[in-house]
């Protein structure tokens, strides 16, 4: 699958949110990436399905929605609602998987799942057919601007071994945190194709040089 880079909003200046969003669609990028934190599942609140509505009035690109939210089962509908094309849950936010992931096809928006950096691929028997994306957390969700796990790379490799293994090898693999010009390289080296960037894009002045970068790198 070609290179994405999905700006991560979490990064950007709240105060002048729309204007942010328009400076990255306008460098190029190729998805939005939004965070969604509840203050239980991860220490850190962010925002709700408004902003996506908000931002969906607005722009035509991918909305890719991202919940660090416990029990995400509660708000898929409300997120669905408000615009998302893709909306990803966390493993370890639910014991019930395979149905919040059905919730999600079934509002007819794209499934992503989700694993922190301690979650075994295990998690992946029995759901690899309900998803659209597999989320590579590279860094403890929670915050922006962390340092990327390097044990991180290995676990990359072997999810796409195995989606290759089980005949879902068209499964998109997304990486997010720590994300910059080298880190993007070894990710993609390692079988990643999206790549969720906060401080590397919206940490510069000048977007388009930053997007720039971290296309030249996996170029
Ligand atoms: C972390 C979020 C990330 C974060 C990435 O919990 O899911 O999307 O914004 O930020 P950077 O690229 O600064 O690590
Ligand atoms: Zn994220």
């Amino acid at each position: 699958m070609n290179v994405v880079i999905a700006p991560s909003i979490l990064s950007a200046d709240f105060g002048k949110l729309a204007a942010e969003v328009e400076s990255v669609v306008e460098a190029g990028c190729d998805w939005i990436h939004i965070d969604v934190m509840d203050g239980h599942f991860v220490p850190n609140i962010t925002m709700g399905p408004q902003v996506v509505s908000v931002l969906r009035s607005r722009f035509s690109c991918t909305l890719d929605v991202h919940l660090m939210v416990q029990s995400p089962e509660q708000v898929i509908p409300a997120f669905a609602d408000a615009g998302a094309d893709i909306i990803t849950i966390h493993k370890e936010a639910t014991p019930h998987v395979h149905r919040a992931l059905q919730m999600i096809r079934g509002q007819g928006v794209k499934a992503g799942l989700a694993l922190n950096p301690a979650t075994e691929l295990d998690g992946l028997t029995y759901v690899d057919d309900m998803i659209d994306l597999l989320l590579i957390m590279t860094v403890n969700p929670g915050f922006g601007g962390q340092i990327f796990i390097p044990a991180t790379i290995e676990k990359i490799r072997s999810a796409r071994e195995r989606l290759i293994r089980s005949n879902h090898g068209d499964v998109p693999i997304e990486v997010d945190g720590g994300i910059n010009a080298s880190t993007i390289q070894r990710a993609r080296g390692a079988g990643a194709d999206i790549f969720v960037a906060g401080s590397a894009i919206f940490g510069e002045d000048n977007r388009k040089a930053a997007i720039d970068a971290l296309r030249a790198a996996v170029g």
